[in-house]
């Protein structure tokens, strides 16, 4: 049985205080951990203010990191100093920064590497955008991103790794995918793991989807078998948003 997953990506959204705020407001709201592991992913800025805070049943993530320890990469984040702020999780190669910051298969691969060999849990986005889907290469570039961003890992790393299938059509835009459509694309996405390391790695793996799930759709979306749970924009700014998110993730 693989625990569900609620994660939020707040992006570029969220002061320090408005943060705490919601922290504070969820804190002792959520389900329990044995039943569902509820993230933030935050700006980095006020990740340590948020692990300080983070109660029992709330785990915090970071967006992105850099892959090197240190060195001259102005404005960036080191895994060293991520890991040091006690994060659990970084979302890495959401498709935000792979069309606005030049992320490319290669740096999520070496990203996903350098979090792991600091101790972070990397949540790997995938996912195809309109023209792909509609040109019918959807499962291609899947197959393409999945086997480069899991390239040199061991199975021993599955265990730390959850992936997120994120059409991009789907993100920001209201748009959710069908639940069959998203349940096609994580199963697709389990089999390619399954072809890599085993179907017991496959079978342990945590898939998300992520594109405009809200509180109305994602109890049909988290019923599909492939579908372990949710990385979530806009819906989980709110903390009555989130909260029901992460409830309606654990009902039957
Ligand atoms: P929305 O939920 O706002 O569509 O964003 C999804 C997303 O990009 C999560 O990483």
């Amino acid at each position: 049985m693989r625990k569900p997953v609620m994660a939020g990506n707040w992006k570029m959204n969220k002061t320090r205080d408005e943060a705490l705020q919601f922290i504070y407001a969820v804190s002792d709201k959520l389900p329990s951990l044995d039943k569902l592991d509820s993230i933030v992913c935050a700006p980095a800025i006020i990740l340590r203010d948020l692990v300080k805070r983070q109660g029992d049943s709330l785990k915090i993530g970071a967006q992105n990191v850099h892959f090197a320890e240190s060195g001259a990469y102005t404005g960036e984040i080191s895994p060293v100093m991520l890991a040091s702020t006690g994060v659990e999780y970084v979302i890495i190669g959401h498709s935000e920064r792979r069309s606005y910051f030049a992320e490319t298969d290669e740096t999520v691969n070496l990203k996903a590497k350098a979090a792991l060999d600091h101790g972070l849990k990397p949540i790997i986005c995938c996912g195809e955008t309109l023209e792909e889907r509609e040109n019918g290469s959807t499962n291609e570039v899947l197959k393409r991103q999945i086997t480069k961003a899991l390239d040199g890992l061991t199975s021993d790393d599955l265990k730390n790794v959850i992936i997120a299938y994120e059409p991009v059509w789907a993100i920001g835009t209201g748009k959710v995918a069908s639940s069959e459509v998203a349940d096609e694309a994580c199963g697709y996405i389990r089999g390619l793991v399954q072809g890599i390391y085993s179907s017991r790695t496959a079978s342990n793996l945590r898939i998300l989807y992520g594109g405009s799930m809200s509180p109305k759709n994602v109890s049909e979306l988290m019923a599909q078998p492939n579908i372990d749970g949710g990385l979530v924009g806009g819906a989980s700014l709110n903390p009555e948003s989130f909260l029901e998110l992460c409830n309606k993730a654990v009902q039957d």
